[in-house]
Parts: C-alpha cells; structure tokens; sequence
C-alpha cells in the first residue's frame, strides 16, 4: 500500500491498477467520478463506478436539511443493494455536496442539485448581491465493508461576477476557490489544481488517509 502524503506524480502502470484494492463509487455524475479516481489513485487505489447490471442504481434524495443527513441515507440505501447483491463485505463510497452562498443565507446548499438544475448559473449570478462569500462543503460517507465513516471537506471562496472556464462541472464556472490564486474559478483549473482546493480533494484525502491507516 502507499503510504498517505502527497502522491500527485504517481500515475500507476495499467497492471499494477488491476492488483489495486478497489473503491466502490456510488454515483451518477462522471465529473465526481474522474475526481475521486484522481484523487485516489495515488494512494494506492483504483475506483469503480458502483454498478448494478451495468447501470448505476438509481437513490432516493430524501427531504433533508444536511448534507450529511442526505449522504447517510444514500449510503444505507447503497450498503442494503450490496446486501441484496451478496456483496456485502465490498466498500462503498457516497458523497453529496452543496454551495452554500452568504448573501443568500447559504442558500442553495441542500438543494444545489435542484437549483442548478431549475435556475442555472445566469440566474444564480444575478441572485448573488455585492457580497460575493461563498463556500462548497462535500460529506462523503464510507462503507467499509463492516462500518460508516463520514469525511467532511470545505472550500471557501468567492461567486464570480460572470461564467468563467469550460472545466469541471455544476458550480465550477462561477466559483473562484480563495486557496488559488483568487482569480479563476474551478472551471478554468484542471482536476489536479481543483483537488488540491477542492471540498472533495479534502474529504477524500481524510478518506485515503483512513484507508491507509485501517
Ligand atoms: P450533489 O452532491 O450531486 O447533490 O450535488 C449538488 C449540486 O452541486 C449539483 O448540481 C452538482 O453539480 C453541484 N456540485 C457538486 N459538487 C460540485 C463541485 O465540485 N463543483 C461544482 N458544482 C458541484
């Protein structure tokens, strides 16, 4: 196994990637997975997308006021299909993340998939108010196999004044992360600098230094 630290450079011959211990990765959206596959890899492990006759199972979003809320009950619907599956004893990762934005009393957080969705950025953009603070939260939940381990990452940032960059997705375009260099958005980074930023860089490196510890 390879240790937790830093790994950026560590791109993994092809065969060695098939000897990797595996992480399950319950979701829909291929942005999130070519993340966590990146942010991963140098540890040591590869990541599946988790798959149930070829398809990813859909999960119910429940009516919840917390990410953590929301990524524990799509964890424990994820570890029932493993039951169902006889794979029970295989991990399984969750995460759910929001933007929560000051000005709008951290709206729209919990429900950033729906506004995303029904407003798009533009009209986010206009919503934003002259104060531009702004932050990303990720809670990734973890099935070992045996128990739940939750990891919380937090990013925090500013809205932009215009769409920025062509990377990414969801926020990506409008969000300026304060660690860079306080001008591009997520959009105009590749996955490597995002990470490094990044709510779910930060979650997901707690993740492989569990992984690497247990
Ligand atoms: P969920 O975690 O898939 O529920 O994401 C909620 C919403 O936030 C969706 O519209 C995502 O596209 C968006 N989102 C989640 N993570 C990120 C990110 O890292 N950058 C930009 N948007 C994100």
């Amino acid at each position: 196994m390879i240790p937790a630290g830093t790994r950026e450079d560590f791109n993994p011959h092809p065969l060695f990637r098939d000897m990797m211990p595996t992480v399950n990765f319950l979701t829909g959206n291929p942005g999130k997975l070519s993340e966590v596959q990146a942010l991963l890899s140098p540890f040591g492990y590869s990541v599946n997308s988790f798959e149930v006759d070829g398809k990813v199972p859909d999960l119910v979003e429940p009516q919840a006021h917390d990410l953590t809320t929301v990524a524990l009950a799509k964890v424990a619907q994820g570890v029932e299909i493993l039951a169902q599956e006889g794979r029970l004893s295989e991990s399984l990762l969750v995460e759910d993340s929001g933007l929560f934005i000051d000005s709008l009393t951290n709206f729209p957080g919990v429900y950033s998939s729906h506004i995303f969705q029904s407003l798009g950025l533009e009209r986010v953009l206009k919503l934003v108010e002259s104060n531009r603070e702004a932050h990303f939260i990720t809670v990734a939940a973890y099935w070992t196999g045996e128990i739940v381990e939750v990891f919380v990452g937090r990013c925090d940032g500013l809205i932009s004044t215009k769409i920025q960059g062509e990377g990414g997705f969801g926020y990506d375009p409008i969000f300026i992360p304060l660690e860079g260099d306080g001008q591009r958005t997520f959009a105009e980074m590749n996955n490597e600098e995002k990470s490094r930023f990044s709510h779910r860089g930060k979650a997901l490196r707690q993740l492989a230094e569990f992984l690497s510890e247990n």
